[in-house]
């Protein structure tokens, strides 16, 4: 099991990123990290954090032809987080990444209303509204994730004022598109964490189910990243502002 846990370990030096802490609020909170699988497995106690267990231990991706499995909800056989942080609708929750290495591509970070705690959520049944939406910047060529790179593998979303208080699912998001020339080529990292919402907003906005969020032939998700662009059509349902 120490073995595992060497080569485990290892194998996340090289490879892609995972959302190990949150800012909500000013207030940060571990996420999930994946040395707490081994921890699991080596029967070493693990806090419990608000963002969800999933088991990308080579840290990777949910690919294009798994868009319609439960794993596109919140990463590979993903657990509910049993705890859940808090922001106040209006302020900002900050997904702090692990070292993130593919600058093509859109963040997207969603919410989704439980109907009573999210720690016995149906992940299959969540209905995911996307608050946060970023493509390419057309004038300067930055892709959102090229920007999450520049700000520290970090990537801030604003919580609409007016959302409905309650405890939520927040559904955050890296599409890589360095492969997007090619079907089944794009690299979705999903991450959910628990946040609870306070505030005195009155919307509840209609949301998606994650298997119902993306098509493999997407105009966002197939496509030539490899040329000058001139628009983007960011991928999942439209964005709710508030
Ligand atoms: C939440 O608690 C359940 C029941 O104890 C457990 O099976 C699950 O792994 C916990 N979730 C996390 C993310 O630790």
């Amino acid at each position: 099991m120490k073995i595992a846990t060497i080569l485990g370990l290892a194998g996340t030096a090289a490879a892609h990123g995972y959302v190990s802490s949150i800012v909500a609020d000013g207030v940060t909170t571990s996420g999930w990290l994946v040395s707490y699988w081994y921890d699991l497995v080596n029967h070493v106690p693990i806090p419990q954090t608000p963002g969800w267990y999933e088991e990308a231990l080579d840290l990777g991706f949910v690919p294009p032809n798994e868009y319609q499995n439960p794993n596109i909800a919140c990463h590979k056989n993903a657990v509910n987080a049993n705890v859940s942080a808090t922001v106040a609708a209006g302020g900002s929750v900050k997904f702090q990444w692990t070292d993130w290495p593919h600058n093509i591509g859109p963040v997207l970070t969603y919410v989704a209303k439980c109907s009573g705690d999210c720690k016995t959520a149906d992940k299959t049944a969540l209905k995911f509204v996307k608050i946060d939406e970023s493509g390419i910047d057309l004038t300067s060529q930055v892709w959102a994730a090229g920007k999450l790179m520049a700000d520290g593998n970090s990537w801030t979303t604003k919580v609409p004022k007016t959302l409905a208080p309650g405890h939520y699912v927040f559904r955050h998001e890296i599409i890589a598109c360095h492969g997007c020339t090619s079907l089944n080529g794009a690299q979705n990292y999903p991450f959910c964490v628990n946040i609870d919402v306070t505030g005195s907003g009155t919307a509840n906005p209609v949301g998606t189910v994650a298997s119902s969020l993306y098509k493999s032939n997407d105009p966002g998700i197939l496509f030539n990243p490899y040329v000058t662009m001139t628009s983007y059509k960011i991928p999942g349902p439209a964005l709710w502002t508030g």
